[in-house]
């Protein structure tokens, strides 16, 4: 995350180690911990060699690699700057002091951070095209929201200022919820929307609202698509899948209860907006 004095994201430097039981780092030029697998990878503005090797001499942690990247490959070659999609315009930290918006815009503020979800990613920028479209076109009937695997937390502060009234937003990865939180504060969306750490793999919350949000990975959407208990919601985003991963997802729905009322496509990936035929 960015904390003062940083104010933008230049070189990142990333260390991995081979375990998730290192002490609370406490660096100025720490951007954030990330917990993946029995690993933990460390992100920092500068290089932290000296710090490393004090860390695993002192824990006989390994490192198992380390990058110095530009934060614009850490982003896919894309630089990361202000977008709009009617009436959202989100802007980056660093640019969005100086955003001047039209008064039927909602400005977002993030912190990308080094987390899924800068709005760049065409899955997320497909989600965010539905969300608007359904609560714009729907607003009424979408007053609860679930987004799994949150990331920055854009598509649930996009849903708060279109007016959703309670969101849950989950994510296993602690590094997500702090960046996701943090956005909730920058957009006084924290009433509205809960940041909540879950493995959705082992536990599914309650599923029981007007929207899901799922912009995940075929796995993981095969294993909820087999849970009965996943399809208590009115409607359903689904999204971070390809065509060649369509048939089997599709053969994984219960289509006895679900409408398929639009398929998007941007790039190589997927969208699906579905309701649940019980609500009709
Ligand atoms: C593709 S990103 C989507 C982020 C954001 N919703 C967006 O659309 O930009 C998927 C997110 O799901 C989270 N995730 C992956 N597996 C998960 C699991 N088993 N339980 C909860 N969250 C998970 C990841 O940490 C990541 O933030």
């Amino acid at each position: 995350m960015l904390k003062s004095p940083y104010t933008r994201y230049d070189q990142l430097y990333i260390y991995n180690f081979d375990r998730v039981d290192l002490e609370k780092i406490d660096d100025p030029d720490l951007i954030g911990t990330w917990i993946e697998d029995d690993t933990t990878i460390l992100f920092f503005h500068k290089e932290k060699q000296a710090l490393v090797d004090t860390i695993c001499a002192q824990t006989e942690a390994k490192i198992l690699y380390q990058a110095r990247l530009d934060y614009q490959d850490w982003e896919a070659g894309l630089d990361i700057t202000t977008f709009t999609v009617p009436p959202l315009t989100v802007a980056p930290l660093w640019e969005a002091e100086q955003l001047i918006v039209d008064e039927e815009s909602i400005p977002i503020r993030l912190d990308p951070s080094v987390i899924f979800g800068s709005g760049f990613h065409p899955t997320t920028r497909l989600c965010l095209q539905v969300i608007t479209d359904l609560l714009t076109s729907h607003p009424a009937e979408i007053r609860t929201m679930m987004d799994m695997g949150t990331g920055t937390g854009l598509l649930s502060i996009s849903a708060a200022k279109l007016g959703v009234k309670e969101v849950r937003a989950y994510d296993n990865n602690p590094f997500a919820c702090s960046v996701a939180a943090k956005n909730m504060g920058l957009n006084d969306c924290q009433g509205q929307i809960q940041v909540l750490e879950a493995d959705l793999r082992k536990a599914l919350p309650e599923t029981g609202v007007d929207l899901v949000v799922a912009n995940l990975y075929k796995g993981l959407l095969l294993d909820l698509f087999q849970n009965q208990d996943f399809w208590k919601a009115k409607y359903y985003i689904i999204s971070g899948f390809i065509p060649s991963m369509e048939e089997e997802l599709l053969a994984a729905l219960p289509m006895d209860q679900l409408k398929l009322l639009e398929r998007r496509k941007s790039e190589c990936w997927r969208l699906w907006l579905l309701a649940n035929s019980n609500f009709q």
